[in-house]
Order: C-alpha cells, then sequence, then structure tokens
C-alpha cells in the first residue's frame, strides 16, 4: 500500500514537471536572448552582376526592381517572364548614386515593371547578366498575409528572423523602420541589401523610415535620409505625397499608410488628411498604419517619444476609423486594445509594437510596473509578426517569439474591422480639399 502511494506520487510529480516544462522553458528562454554580433555580408559576384535586389509595390500591378552594380556601364534593364530562363518582357527604368562623405555608392538601379498578372510568380534578370531571381505578386482577392517586423539591423537574430518570415510563405513584408543600422557607415547598407536579398528579391517589402535611417550631419548633411531615400525608393508620388518618408498603396482590400515619424508633421498632415478622405471602404475595408516610435508603450524604453505625433495626428487616424497601428523602436513586442487618446476605445485602432526584428543594440527589457490595463501581452523577444487578413471582415493576427531554430507562437487575436461595425462610422472631415492622385502608372 505504501509502496503503491509513493508511486502514485512519482508519477503526479512527473506528471506536474511535464505541465510546468513548456512554460518554465518559455520563461528561461526569456532571458537568454542577448543580441548576437553583425553579420557583415560579403560582396561575392562579379562586378557587372546585380546585388542587393529587392523589391516593391507599385500601384496594383507594377512592382520595381531594385538592385546595385559596382559596375557602372550596366544597364538598368530587367528581362522578365512567367518561366524560368524565358524573358518574354523587360522594362527598362532610371539609376543613381550618391556620395556620403568618403564613400560612394555603387550604381543604384530602380526600374519598374508590368502590368503584372496577381498571384503569380514571375522570373527575372537584372542589367542583362547575372543570377535569376523571381517573386510572387500579391493575390486580386483575399486572404492576404503580411509579415511585419522592426528594428531589423543585421545580427545573428535578424538572420533568424528573416528565416523564420520567409517560412511563412507571406505575401508582403511591411518594415516599420530602423533597416540596416548602418549609422553613417555606408557600406553596411551595401551589406544589410546582400543579407536580406534572399527575402527581398522574391515579395514586396513596404517600408518607412526609423531613426537609424536619418544619418544627418551639421551643415553638410542637414536633411539626412540620403541612403535611404537613395536605396529605398517607395511609391509615394503615386499617393499624392511629396515625400519619400510618407505615403500609401492598396493591396488586397487593404488601405496601407506609412507615416513619417521623422519627417516634417505639417505638411504630412495636409497630405494624411486628404489620404484618409478619400479611403473607400467598400474597397479597402482594412486600414492599417505604420509608424516609427511607438504612440502607446509601457516598455521603459524610449518613453514618451511617439507623443508629439500622436497629439497631432491621432484624432484623423481615430476618425478614420484606423483599424490596426504597428510601430518599432522598441525592442520588444507590446499588444494593446483598442484605443483613442488614453483610452480604451471600441472605435480604435488596435496598437502593435514589433521592434524585434533582431538588431544589434539588443532587447528593451524592462516595463512600467504594474503593466497598463490597455497593454494586453508584452515581452522581451526577438520575433516577427503576421497579419492575415482573411475577408472583409476577419483577420488574425499573431506574434512569433524567435527560438533558436523555430517560430514559436506567443501571441495571438482574432479581430473585425471597423468598417464592419455599424457603432463605428468614420467621420470625414467635411473641408479637406481633394488633390488628384494617380492610381496608375
Ligand atoms: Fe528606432
Amino acid at each position: 500500500m505504501q509502496k503503491k502511494l509513493l508511486f502514485d506520487c512519482h508519477i503526479f510529480l512527473v506528471s506536474i514537471l511535464f505541465l510546468v516544462w513548456p512554460h518554465y522553458a518559455s520563461v528561461v528562454n526569456l532571458v537568454r536572448q542577448p543580441p548576437r554580433p553583425i553579420v557583415f555580408t560579403p560582396h561575392n559576384r562579379p562586378e557587372s552582376h546585380p546585388q542587393q535586389v529587392h523589391v516593391s509595390l507599385v500601384g496594383k500591378n507594377y512592382m520595381k526592381v531594385s538592385w546595385v552594380t559596382d559596375e557602372s556601364r550596366v544597364p538598368s534593364t530587367v528581362d522578365y517572364g512567367t518561366t524560368p530562363g524565358k524573358y518574354d518582357s523587360s522594362g527598362t527604368g532610371e539609376h543613381t548614386s550618391y556620395r556620403y562623405f568618403f564613400y560612394t555608392s555603387g550604381k543604384i538601379h530602380h526600374v519598374t515593371i508590368g502590368p503584372l498578372l496577381p498571384a503569380t510568380t514571375y522570373y527575372y534578370r537584372c542589367g542583362g547578366s547575372g543570377p535569376e531571381f523571381n517573386f510572387r505578386t500579391p493575390p486580386a482577392n483575399f486572404p492576404i498575409e503580411f509579415a511585419v517586423a522592426g528594428d531589423l539591423g543585421q545580427t545573428g537574430w535578424t538572420a533568424t528572423t528573416l528565416n523564420h518570415m520567409n517560412a511563412t510563405n507571406y505575401d508582403v513584408l511591411l518594415l516599420p523602420g530602423d533597416l540596416s543600422y548602418a549609422d553613417t557607415q555606408q557600406p553596411l547598407w551595401d551589406s544589410f541589401g546582400r543579407l536580406v536579398e534572399p527575402y527581398a528579391s522574391r515579395r514586396p517589402w513596404m517600408v518607412t523610415q526609423g531613426n537609424h535611417e536619418q544619418e544627418t550631419f551639421p551643415i553638410i548633411y542637414p536633411n539626412g535620409f540620403k541612403a535611404y531615400n537613395t536605396r529605398w525608393p517607395m511609391p509615394y508620388e503615386l499617393s499624392g505625397s511629396k515625400s519619400n518618408l510618407y505615403y500609401s498603396f492598396d493591396v488586397v482590400g487593404t488601405h496601407i499608410i506609412m507615416l513619417g515619424s521623422y519627417a516634417d508633421f505639417s505638411d504630412q498632415y495636409k497630405w494624411l488628411a486628404n489620404d484618409v478622405a478619400r479611403i473607400d471602404r467598400s474597397q479597402t475595408p482594412w486600414v492599417v498604419v505604420i509608424i516609427h516610435a511607438p504612440w502607446y508603450n509601457s516598455n521603459l524604453a524610449h518613453q514618451g517619444e511617439g507623443e508629439s505625433m500622436r497629439v497631432a495626428m491621432e484624432e484623423m487616424l481615430y476618425n478614420s476609423r484606423v483599424d490596426i497601428v504597428f510601430a518599432g523602436h522598441v525592442h520588444a513586442y507590446e499588444r494593446f486594445t483598442r484605443i483613442y487618446d488614453n483610452n480604451a476605445d471600441p472605435c480604435g485602432p488596435i496598437h502593435i509594437t514589433i521592434g524585434d526584428g533582431g538588431n544589434r543594440e539588443g532587447l528593451a527589457m524592462l516595463y512600467k510596473e504594474p503593466k497598463p490595463s490597455l497593454s494586453i501581452f508584452r515581452e522581451s523577444s526577438f520575433g516577427h509578426g503576421r497579419l492575415r487578413i482573411l475577408n472583409n471582415t476577419h483577420a488574425h493576427w499573431s506574434w512569433h517569439r524567435n527560438n533558436d531554430t523555430t517560430a514559436v507562437v506567443a501571441d495571438e487575436i482574432w479581430f473585425q474591422s471597423l468598417s464592419s461595425s455599424p457603432s463605428c462610422i468614420p467621420k470625414i472631415e467635411p473641408n479637406v480639399q481633394l488633390t488628384q492622385v494617380n492610381d496608375e502608372l
């Protein structure tokens, strides 16, 4: 009898251990993510061959292909088609280069190709030589999947995040700022371009700027963003913007507004008023906003840095019934409830900080205690997010913490579009002067 009791106790304790271990292991995981060193990705192709290839959406049916060559005589042309090795179409674009103190960039090419079919894989070659690349265009209709990761940098953790995102077969990547962490060391922009090429050449990467893109220098480079604007031009003109630092675009029923946390708020506000006034929720039932410095943040890092922008623009986004606001900057993950003006509000956007891509500065480990009631989930781990919009009304958001080899779902939520809520009718400003905007090339 005593022996059986001991045996039962043993079984009970082992069961408890197995129940508790996954949670314990995940907690242990939180404290074993120190920063990893910078990965410098070398240039190992001939000088005339393309390097740092990446693609971005331009209008509804076009894609911009960007790349760099060391050789200046390479033409800015892209040959492409839907069969590997068979290029029955081609496009010609433009090229540029820039100087930053003693650094001179390679020849930076930008070629817009199309019109392209939706949900189609295109095979392409840049400048008439070098390896073949391929990308897949977004679908014509829901569902669509966005990968979201900010503050990427170029470390071992960045490589892990990129691998995990790549495994998801997403359609479009949204990057809320802080790309290369070159921080004026221009060869690191080239290294970053080579690191992300296997991913950014396969799917459109849509980015906005972070503080690490500024690279200002008194008198010589007072306006900053020289490398960023030259290497990562986004389709700002199509949305009526005069700056590469803020713009919007539509993809599969989703209107995405890329705001500039480090761009002039006055001109940006005027553009934003125009942009939100022309949102047609019957065409784009979802509205997503991307910023860099978060407006809501219970991490001790970067407290209050997004406040002036929040004061300037939150009311307009609220009245427009923006569904979700993604931010970076804080190197951690945090999901808030629907908010307007520091209060829970069923017609306000969900705010999510996703600045945990893996940069060299490491994680932001310290939080305000106790946790504010507006904050639903927060964790200092590297990782990425996935926004899967299924139809006009329903979407799924998940955050995937980086383990060494796998991505672990650590937070997830189903939510509905505000356009499907009868009590959240948009309040459009009546006096906005609409200016003409081109939808197509
Ligand atoms: Fe930042």
